[in-house]
């Protein structure tokens, strides 16, 4: 005990920091922060190091369009590794990571600094500068996070693709973001197969056009493709002498708070994913507030976000907040079960994993294992449990808490989106818990339950949920579609953000999230759209139409059910089902493939030729169909 006293005692000498919040002072906090919200902001932006102060915490003279931090200077990056070169810091781990195959690298801030200097060295010489965008499509490794850290260090925007998506989800986002340079690797490994990464990347290039470069890390080892004069490898690049930089550093790009740090592509309501825009300044003050007071991190925790990197999760708290802490992360590369059912909880044990934070899907399919697979390992070291990306449901909540947690750990259930970039509706460590409800929101947040005029409803009854303020981490907008982003969040209800989710609030306040009111499903906790599915499906040339509707599944939560009509002259086959949810999975993404598809005669459509998915959706659940009326046949 006198040990951890010691240690935090040190954590605060090195940086101040708000600890052990009570309920009631925290309560306290909510309300100052309500009544002065700004002023909340701003104090918490003054515990990060800025290059030149604001003028103003929050513009909104342009809304939706708003400003935060107006007038600073600022680089993530001088706040995730700079700030902590020369302090003890530096010797704290940042980063252990575990591959699927039982290697483990670990890198403390100081050599992970080196690693990201020389990366942005690598990408300077290859021409990229300020402002230019680069696609980064890796497996779960190191080289993941250092990719991105490199760009941020030299003011370019990273696109971060997810690993388990494809060809024509990665060209989609290539030509979208136009990356002139594409960070990928020979291949990545997943329960003891090689996903081929390069293979995929090369399609993806070939169709988009936009790529001048690719930077392959050698992961896997087996021969790919090299492009001479094109494509490099990683670890060649990064002996050059020019990649080492004058004194083995590279200079931090002094950005403006508002300047873009990254764009992550997420399914909308078209099948052409749209890139949400999060910037240096508000963004790294609302991730690291938020993580701080959430999970009260200390200087002995180790922290384990087991999302991928490739997710807005990943951005936020497995590379943005925790560094910026000076935590120490966990992060492992491959499948949960592999090569047996207990490899999270062995690696939990292994690294003394004190935070834990994952989707209820996950809970759910280790849960299926039974007790025996967790309880054999000591698990005795966590303390908090954190849970994200859908409503966690009562079973796996409980085992979670009984059996995972011993008992002893509250379940953080954190609200949030791609859009929102931070925690939004969560409890503290303190916070009383009710399974199953994210509870409230936090200091500097403000949220409501409306029906569709606007106004509150009673407290138990559903209704849309919005946020009515702004908040730093907001996205700034989507890439290159003003129009699109005004309309799609802030015109249902001039003033407040659409979230896109419903939701009630019981009589204590307590938010409960039921889920998305728009054609995004959740599938295992990702987010897929409905349009990117179904325009895959009519890009089989026995396709004609197609639609895709989520059902409840009990461990992916949703799972995909698509319909579709063939071609004249196409024969109807279950060969061919099975063909098609194979096509969606080689262009979407094995994550994307469809559970069922059903060849059909006909699809419910409206007279203006708009198929009703609501009405599928009724059917397939033997639900009442509700208002038919403008149903054409
Ligand atoms: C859902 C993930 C219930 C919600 C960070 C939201 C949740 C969507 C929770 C955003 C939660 C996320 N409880 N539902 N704790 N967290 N969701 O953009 O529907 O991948 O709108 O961001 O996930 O998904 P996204």
């Amino acid at each position: 005990m006198a040990q951890t006293d010691l240690s935090v005692e040190l954590g605060q000498r090195r940086r101040p920091r708000q600890r052990g919040w009570s309920f009631e002072r925290y309560q306290r906090l909510r309300e100052e922060a309500a009544a002065d919200p700004l002023r909340f902001w701003e104090r918490q932006a003054m515990q990060l190091s800025w290059y030149r102060r604001w003028e103003r915490v929050l513009d909104d003279s342009q809304a939706p369009f708003y400003r935060w931090f107006v007038g600073a200077k600022t680089n993530i990056v001088a706040n995730a590794l700079d700030r902590h070169l020369g302090t003890a810091t530096q010797n704290t781990l940042a980063l252990i990571w575990e591959g699927e195959n039982g290697e483990l690298r670990t890198f403390s801030y100081f050599a992970l600094h080196r690693e990201v200097c020389q990366f942005a060295n690598v990408l300077k010489s290859m021409g990229v500068r300020r402002g230019d965008r680069v696609t980064i499509y890796l497996p779960r490794i190191p080289e993941l996070p250092i990719a991105m850290l490199a760009c941020a260090k030299i003011g370019a925007v990273h696109s971060v693709v997810y690993g388990g998506f494809s060809v024509e989800a990665l060209h989609g986002r290539l030509e979208d973001s136009a990356s002139r340079v594409l960070v990928t690797a020979d291949g990545g490994y997943m329960r003891g197969k090689v996903v081929p990464l390069k293979e995929i990347a090369d399609e993806a290039v070939a169709r988009a056009g936009t790529v001048e470069h690719l930077v392959v890390v050698r992961r896997t080892r087996q021969e790919v493709h090299m492009e001479p004069g094109r494509d490099f490898y990683y670890d060649d690049l990064m002996v050059l002498p020019v990649t080492r930089g004058a004194d083995g550093g590279c200079e931090t790009e002094v950005m403006d708070a508002e300047d873009p740090l990254f764009l992550l592509y997420t399914s909308g309501t078209t099948g052409k994913p749209k890139a949400i825009v999060h910037t240096h300044g508000g963004y790294q003050v609302g991730v690291a507030t938020t993580l701080q007071l959430c999970f009260d991190l200390r200087p002995e925790d180790r922290w384990w976000c087991a999302a991928d990197p490739g997710w807005i999760t990943g951005h936020s708290y497995i590379v943005y907040a925790p560094l910026i802490l000076g935590a120490t992360s966990v992060m492992y590369e491959g499948a949960p079960t592999y090569p047996y059912p207990d490899r999270w909880w062995r690696i939990a044990e292994k690294y003394g994993v004190t935070i834990l934070y994952t989707a209820p899907t996950a809970i759910r399919s280790l849960m299926r294992f039974g007790d025996a697979w967790v309880t054999r390992h000591d698990l005795s070291r966590l303390r908090l449990l954190g849970s994200v990306g859908e409503p966690i449901n009562p079973e796996a909540w409980r085992w979670y808490y009984e059996v995972v947690g011993g008992g002893r750990c509250p379940i953080i259930d954190t609200w949030w989106q791609t859009e929102t970039g931070m925690f939004m509706i969560a409890p503290v460590p303190s916070s009383p818990l009710k399974p199953g409800s994210a509870t409230l929101p936090l200091p500097g947040v403000t949220a409501q339950v409306v029906d569709e005029e606007g106004r509150p409803v009673p407290p138990g009854e559903e209704g849309k949920l919005v946020l009515t303020s702004p908040w730093p981490a907001m996205l700034r907008g989507l890439y290159r579609d003003p129009e699109r982003y005004r309309q799609q969040y802030w015109s249902r209800y001039p003033g407040w953000y659409l979230t896109g989710d419903s939701a009630r609030v019981d009589e204590d306040g307590y938010f409960w999230i039921i889920g998305r009111t728009d054609d995004v499903i959740k599938v295992s906790g990702y987010r897929l759209g409905t349009a990117e599915i179904e325009s895959a499906l009519v890009s089989h040339p026995a396709v004609s139409e197609a639609a895709a509707i989520g059902v409840p599944h009990e461990v992916k939560g949703h799972a995909i059910r698509c319909y579709v009509l063939l071609r004249a002259g196409v024969a109807a086959s279950p060969e061919l089902a099975h063909e098609l949810a194979d096509h969606v999975a080689r262009e979407v993404g094995p994550i994307a493939r469809p559970e069922v598809v059903e060849i059909v005669a006909s699809l419910p459509k409206t007279r203006s030729g708009k198929i009703m998915r609501r009405v599928l959706k009724a059917r397939a659940l033997g639900q009442p169909e509700g208002d038919t009326s403008t149903l054409e046949e």
